[in-house]
Order: structure tokens, then C-alpha cells, then sequence
């Protein structure tokens, strides 16, 4: 399976969720592969802190430009690829989606990402013109902790007019335990804040199904 953790907002949380389920699905003997596709290197540089903390190994490669053909050669060889495409429209994030057989695209409901949805709808269409099969799910990410469902029918109602794009019932809040995560080359399910662990997890269950 190919995994794109991708969208046109920058710092919508898409390295975090990449390298947060990359851990998790690794640590249910998965086979993955992380698949850096930003020239900024956010996920390499999380791994090589990784590797120099001697945590165990997530394999990850790093391929700018046309990506297509190396997620999918990396799909032959692991059971599942995790691709972080950065921020913005790239040739990266449009080849990665005609590869991929899911995209997750993290959002805040704001005006900002409303926007970028606007555009990411239209690539959207004409990734599926090449591949028909490709799944669109957008997650609520760095939603504020105190409970309130505001954001979730703020998001549904910022979607209503993309029916292409599902919402994911899982919701990534905004803790200071991904930012230190990330600086320590960690996934939260490695670190001890169980409400992070929780969430992460309930993610995963929900893109890969328990296991
Ligand atoms: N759920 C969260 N809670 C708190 N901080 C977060 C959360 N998600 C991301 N951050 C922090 O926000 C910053 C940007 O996150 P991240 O790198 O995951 O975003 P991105 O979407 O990959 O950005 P880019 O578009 O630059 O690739 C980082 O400092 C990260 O630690
Ligand atoms: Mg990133």
C-alpha cells in the first residue's frame, strides 16, 4: 500500500503524521518504507536523529522530482509506503498521488486550508484521471485540546462541496508532545503521553484497520 501524507498547506502537520505512523505500523510488524519527498528533508533528518538515538530502524529514502516511479518500485519491495510530499503543489506531491492509493491530507478549519483545498480538489481530479482507484481522506490536525466538536463541523461543512474527499473520524490534536517527539526522532507511541499514544493509534486502526 501506498500512503501519501500530502496537501498544499505547509506545517499542517503531514511530517508528524508520516513519521507517527510510520513507528506505529512498524511496531505491528509492518514492513514500511518512508518515502521523503520533500526537498526540506523534514522526515530524513527525523530518521537520522532517529538512528543516531539508536531507536529502532524505520527505513526511509529520499526521491525530489518525479516520485511515481520509486513509490512504486518501494511498494514491490514493502508492505507499506509512507510518502511525505512537503507543503505546497509539486511536481513531488502530483506524481506521489498518481502512485498512491490513499492520499491524507491534514487540515486545520480555517480560511487558509479552505483555500488550499479549493486547488488541491482540482489536482485531485486529475491525479484520478490516472488513477481511478486513489482515495482522498482529509484529518482534522493540531485541533485545539479542549473538547468541543466546533472544528469537526467546521471541516464538514468546509468540505461539503468536495465529495471526493472523505473526513476521517480520527482527529490529530495540537500537543506539544508531536513537536517534541519530532526534535527527538520519535514517534508519540514511543514517548509517554498516553492521551498522543491513543490518538496515533486510533489512526492507524482506522487507515489500516486493527491489527
Ligand atoms: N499535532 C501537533 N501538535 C503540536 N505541534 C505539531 C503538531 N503537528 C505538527 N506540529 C509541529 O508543527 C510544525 C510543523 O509540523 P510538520 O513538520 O509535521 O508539518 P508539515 O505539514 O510536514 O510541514 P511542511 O509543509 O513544512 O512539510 C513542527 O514543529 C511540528 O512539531
Ligand atoms: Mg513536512
Amino acid at each position: 500500500m501506498i500512503l501519501l501524507v500530502g496537501g498544499e498547506k505547509g506545517g499542517s502537520c503531514k511530517t508528524t503524521t508520516a513519521t507517527n505512523l510510520a513507528v506505529v505500523m512498524a511496531q505491528r510488524g509492518v514492513d514500511v518504507m518512508l518515502l521523503d519527498a520533500d526537498p526540506q528533508c523534514t522526515a530524513s533528518k527525523w530518521v537520522a536523529r532517529r538512528n543516531a538515538a539508536e531507536l529502532p530502524m524505520i527505513h526511509c529514502a529520499q526521491k525530489t522530482g518525479e516520485v511515481y516511479a520509486t513509490a512504486n518500485d518501494l511498494a514491490k519491495r514493502y508492505e507499506l509506503v509512507i510518502v511525505d510530499a512537503g507543503g505546497r503543489d509539486s511536481k513531488e506531491l502530483r506524481s506521489a498521488m498518481v502512485a498512491a492509493d490513499l492520499l491524507l491530507m491534514p487540515i486545520q478549519a480555517s480560511i487558509a486550508d479552505l483555500e488550499t483545498i479549493e486547488h488541491m480538489a482540482e489536482v485531485i481530479g486529475m491525479a484520478k484521471a490516472m488513477n481511478s482507484t486513489l482515495e482522498v481522506m482529509a484529518m482534522i490536525a493540531r485541533a485545539p485540546t479542549n473538547p468541543s466538536i466546533t472544528e469537526v463541523a467546521e471541516a464538514r461543512e468546509l468540505l461539503a462541496d468536495y465529495p471526493e474527499i472523505g473526513l476521517a473520524r480520527s482527529i490529530v490534536r495540537d500537543r506539544k508532545i508531536y513537536r517534541d517527539a519530532l526534535l527527538e526522532g520519535r514517534g508519540v507511541v514511543e514517548m509517554d503521553n498516553t492521551k498522543a499514544r491513543a490518538e496515533i493509534q486510533l489512526l492507524a486502526n482506522e487507515i489500516f484497520g486493527e491489527r
